[in-house]
């Protein structure tokens, strides 16, 4: 046992630190730590891809993962893929209560690569658009704009009115990634799990999470 506080502690250890290497320490996470995620899933149709996200990132180990999910995204989680709230944190490292703004998220102390919004409802659009931290998804996403983190908004509504696409606009002025949830057909997708992963794999190239998620394109080569 030692006397001295962890104030004290740490200024001795830093002071035991040449400049260079400190900067280092006090920048840069350990080469082990896995990329810690914040993945959020809102009351827009397509609940399958925080879900898929969720699957692929636990079994490849790739992430931790911090689930959050609104009332709504509960009702579309359920209706569209008959899962229940349990069944969702089981496939996350952690899961928060959408009412707990207390939680460790809503702190830009909690440190995190970023956060996914998948799928983003506009009314949780427009909330994060304007600041307005009214529940944990959108303080989360306050602070994750605030720390300057990634934050990828998977937008989902159709046809769009001005308020959609001036929101989208505010939240890409911030620094926020609108990442609608749009299949691409170039690479001939046999179903529409194909289709998820195509778009879900360049979720994750944004975060710099090297995935199989969807074949690379190569260019047209003979085919064309
Ligand atoms: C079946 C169903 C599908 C919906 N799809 C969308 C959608 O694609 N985009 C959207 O912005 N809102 C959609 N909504 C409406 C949102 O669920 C609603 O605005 C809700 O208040 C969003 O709250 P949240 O952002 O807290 O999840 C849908 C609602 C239902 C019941």
């Amino acid at each position: 046992m030692t006397s001295e506080s962890p104030a004290a502690l740490a200024a001795t250890d830093a002071a035991a630190i040449p400049a260079t290497e400190l900067e280092t320490k006090l920048t840069s996470p350990p080469a082990t730590v896995r990329p810690r995620l914040i993945i959020a899933i809102t009351g827009a149709t397509g609940a399958v891809y925080g879900v898929r996200l969720l699957q692929f990132l636990r079994a490849h180990g790739l992430a931790e993962t911090h689930v959050l999910i609104s009332e709504a995204g509960l009702l579309s989680l359920h209706q569209e893929l008959g899962m229940k709230r349990r069944e969702l944190d089981a496939l996350a490292d952690a899961s928060y209560a959408l009412r707990d703004v207390g939680a460790s998220l809503a702190s830009g102390s909690f440190q995190s690569h970023g956060m996914v919004v998948a799928p983003c409802s506009m009314k949780t659009l427009a909330a994060i658009a304007h600041g307005l931290s009214d529940n944990l998804i959108t303080r989360a996403a306050d602070v994750v704009l605030k720390e300057r983190r990634r934050l990828v908004l998977m937008v989902r509504e159709a046809p769009l009115n001005l308020a959609h696409l001036r929101n989208m606009t505010a939240v890409t002025e911030m620094g926020g990634i609108i990442f609608p949830p749009v299949p691409a057909f170039y690479q001939h997708p046999q179903n529409i799990d194909q289709m998820i992963d195509h778009t879900l794999g360049r979720v994750l190239d944004l975060f710099g999470l090297d995935n199989t998620l969807a074949p690379r394109w190569d260019g047209m080569g003979h085919s064309a």
